[in-house]
C-alpha cells in the first residue's frame, strides 16, 4: 500500500516535470526567451510584490522583449517606448485583444464578461468605446454654457472636498479618503447625473467600498495568485467566509443599484437632452432601433450598457484620487517645486479667486509638475494586460493569438535615455528654453492604440482641477510625526503611494 502511495507520487511528479519541460521548451520555440521558471509556480515569485520593478531590472538582462511565466502560463513583456509602439501602435488592431487570464474575473458582473476593459475587440466593445468616448468628450470639451455648467459641478465637488480637508485644521492627516470620496462623487455624477449618489450611497458605505478596493489592489496585480493557481480562485471564492460574504453582498448591491439607475433613465429619458453617459448610451441604442438597425442595438442591450457604466465608474474611481495623492507627496517632498507653482498661480489666479478651465495654458508650470507626477508614478504601470487576436510576426518571432502580452509603461517613463535623472521629480523636463511646455512622444501614461484609456480626457480635466484648486488654496507641509515619506509605490495592477500623512495649511 506504501509502495503504491509512493508510485502514484512518483508518477504525479514525473508527469508535472514532464509538463513542465514540455510547456518550457514550447514557449522557447515560439515566444523570446527570459528567465528561467520553477516549475508550477514559474517566474510568480520572482517578480516580486512590483513586478514592474523587477521587469525593468530583467530588461537590462533580457533585452526590450522577453517571457516570463505566471504558473505555468508564459507571458510576453514589451520594454521601452519603441518596442510599446510597434506593437500597439503599428499593430493597433492585431493587439487590440484581451487574454483569458483569471486577473479580469475581477472585472466581471456575475453573469460573465461585459463591459468594456477585459472584453475582446469586438464590433461591441468598438461601438461601446465610441459612444463612451464621445459623451465623455462632450463633458470635457464642450463650450457655451454646457462648458460652464460641467465645470461649476467640477468646482462645487472640489469646494465641499476643500471644506474637509480644512476640518482638518492644519492637523496631520492622510488625504487619500477624502479625496476617493470626492472622486467617486464627482465619476457617479458624470455617468449617471446629479443627485443619484446621495440616493444610493452614504458616505460611510463608500468609505467602506474605497477601502476594500485600495486592499483588494494588491490582489488583481500582473502575478496574482489566482493566474499562478487558477483552481485556487475557484476553492477560495466557493468558501463561504464572511470576506466573500461582504463581497457578494456589495457586488450584489452595485449591480442592483446600476439595475435601478438604468430603468430610472429609461423611464425619464429625453432626446433633447443628456444628462449623463447613461442617458448618451441610451440614445444610442434608441437611435439603432429607429434606424431598425438590430444589429447595433443588440449590442447596447441592458446588461452590457451595465457593464460598460459599471467599468467606468471604477476605472475613474481610483485612477485620479491616486494621481493627486502622488502629487501631494511630491509636493512635500519638494517644498521648492511648490512654491514655483504658488507663485504661478498667485501671479495667472490669484489667491481670492478659483482657477478656471481656461487658465490651464497659462499655468505651464503646474501643467509640468501634473506631466512630471504622470511619468513618475506611472499609476498603471503595466498597462492592462493585451493579446494579439491573431498569430503575428513581430519582433522576429511569431507570437501565438491569445498570448498574454504585458506592456511595461515603466520602463518606458523610468527609462535614463529618455530622462536624464528618472528617479527624480524634475518638472522643468516638461518645459522649453523659453517657458513653453514641452509634448513628449515618450509620456504615454494612458498607454496608446485600439485600446487607450477611454478616461483620459476626463482624467486631465479632473487632475487640473483638484489640482490647481488644491493648490490655489492650501500650503502642504510634511507632518513630524511622520518619520520619512517611501517614493516606492503600493503594490497593484493600479499603483498608489505607500499611506502617508500631510498637512495643510490654508494660503488665504
Ligand atoms: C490618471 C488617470 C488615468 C490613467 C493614468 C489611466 C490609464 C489607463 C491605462 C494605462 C489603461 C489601459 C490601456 C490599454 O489597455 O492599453 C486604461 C484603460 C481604461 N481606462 Fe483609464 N486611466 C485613467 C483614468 C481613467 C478614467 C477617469 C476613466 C473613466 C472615466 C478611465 C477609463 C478607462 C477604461 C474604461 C479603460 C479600458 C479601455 C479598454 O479596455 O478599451 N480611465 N486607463
Amino acid at each position: 500500500m506504501q509502495l503504491s502511495v509512493c508510485n502514484v507520487a512518483i508518477a504525479i511528479v514525473a508527469i508535472g516535470l514532464l509538463n513542465y519541460i514540455w510547456t518550457v521548451v514550447q514557449a522557447r520555440t515560439t515566444l523570446p526567451s527570459g528567465p528561467l521558471p520553477w516549475p508550477i509556480v514559474g517566474n510568480t515569485f520572482a517578480l516580486s510584490k512590483l513586478p514592474e520593478l523587477t521587469l525593468t531590472e530583467m530588461r537590462k538582462r533580457y533585452g526590450d522583449v522577453f517571457t516570463v511565466f505566471i504558473g505555468t502560463r508564459p507571458c510576453l513583456i514589451v520594454n521601452g517606448v519603441n518596442k510599446v509602439k510597434e506593437a500597439l501602435l503599428k499593430n493597433s488592431v492585431t493587439f487590440g485583444g484581451r487574454p483569458n487570464l483569471m486577473l479580469f474575473k475581477f472585472f466581471e458582473i456575475p453573469n460573465g464578461p461585459v463591459g468594456i476593459s477585459a472584453t475582446d475587440y469586438t464590433p461591441t466593445l468598438r461601438l461601446h468605446r465610441k459612444v463612451t468616448h464621445t459623451a465623455i468628450r462632450n463633458y470635457t470639451q464642450a463650450s457655451g454654457s454646457d462648458a460652464a455648467k460641467f465645470e461649476q459641478l467640477v468646482r462645487g465637488e472640489i469646494n465641499k472636498l476643500i471644506k474637509v480637508i480644512e476640518k482638518h485644521e492644519s492637523k496631520p492627516f492622510d488625504v487619500l479618503p477624502d479625496l476617493l470620496n470626492s472622486v467617486t462623487f464627482l465619476i457617479f455624477t458624470v455617468c449617471f447625473g446629479p443627485d443619484s449618489f446621495e440616493k444610493y450611497i452614504d458616505r460611510k458605505s463608500l468609505e467602506k467600498l474605497s477601502a476594500a478596493l485600495t486592499v483588494f489592489d494588491e490582489y488583481i496585480s500582473m502575478n496574482n495568485i489566482f493566474d499562478t493557481f487558477p483552481f485556487l480562485y475557484h476553492l477560495l471564492m466557493k468558501i463561504p467566509s464572511k470576506t466573500n460574504r461582504e463581497l457578494e453582498a456589495l457586488t450584489n448591491d452595485l449591480l442592483s443599484m446600476l439595475e435601478k439607475e438604468l430603468e430610472t433613465h429609461k423611464e425619464t429619458y429625453d432626446p433633447d437632452t443628456v444628462r449623463d453617459i447613461l442617458d448618451a448610451m441610451i440614445k444610442a441604442k434608441r437611435e439603432a432601433e429607429d434606424e431598425e438597425r438590430d444589429d447595433k442595438a443588440s449590442m447596447l442591450d441592458d446588461y452590457s450598457l451595465i457593464g460598460t457604466i459599471g467599468d467606468l465608474f471604477f476605472a475613474g474611481m481610483q485612477t485620479t484620487s491616486y494621481t493627486v495623492q502622488w502629487y501631494l507627496l511630491f509636493m512635500i517632498t519638494h517644498p521648492q517645486i511648490q512654491k514655483k507653482v504658488h507663485d504661478e498661480l498667485d501671479q495667472i489666479v490669484g489667491r481670492n479667486n478659483y482657477p478656471a478651465i481656461e487658465n490651464r495654458s497659462s499655468l505651464k508650470f503646474l501643467d509640468a509638475t501634473i506631466s512630471e507626477t504622470l511619468r513618475l508614478s506611472s499609476i498603471v504601470p503595466l498597462s492592462l494586460p493585451h493579446a494579439p487576436l491573431k498569430d503575428i510576426e513581430i519582433f522576429g518571432q511569431k507570437i501565438p493569438k491569445g498570448t498574454a502580452v504585458w506592456v511595461n509603461l515603466w520602463s518606458v517613463h523610468h527609462d535614463e535615455a529618455l530622462w536624464p535623472n528618472a528617479k527624480q521629480f524634475q518638472p522643468q523636463r516638461f518645459l522649453d528654453k523659453n517657458g513653453d511646455l514641452i509634448k513628449s512622444p515618450n509620456l504615454i501614461p494612458f498607454s496608446v492604440g485600439t485600446r487607450t484609456c477611454i478616461g483620459e480626457s476626463l482624467a486631465r480635466y479632473e487632475l487640473f482641477m483638484y489640482i490647481s484648486h488644491l493648490m490655489n488654496h492650501f500650503e502642504f507641509k510634511m507632518a513630524e510625526s511622520q518619520e520619512s515619506y517611501d517614493l516606492q509605490p503600493r503594490p497593484g495592477l493600479v499603483h498608489g503611494c505607500k499611506s502617508y500623512k500631510l498637512i495643510a495649511t490654508p494660503r488665504k
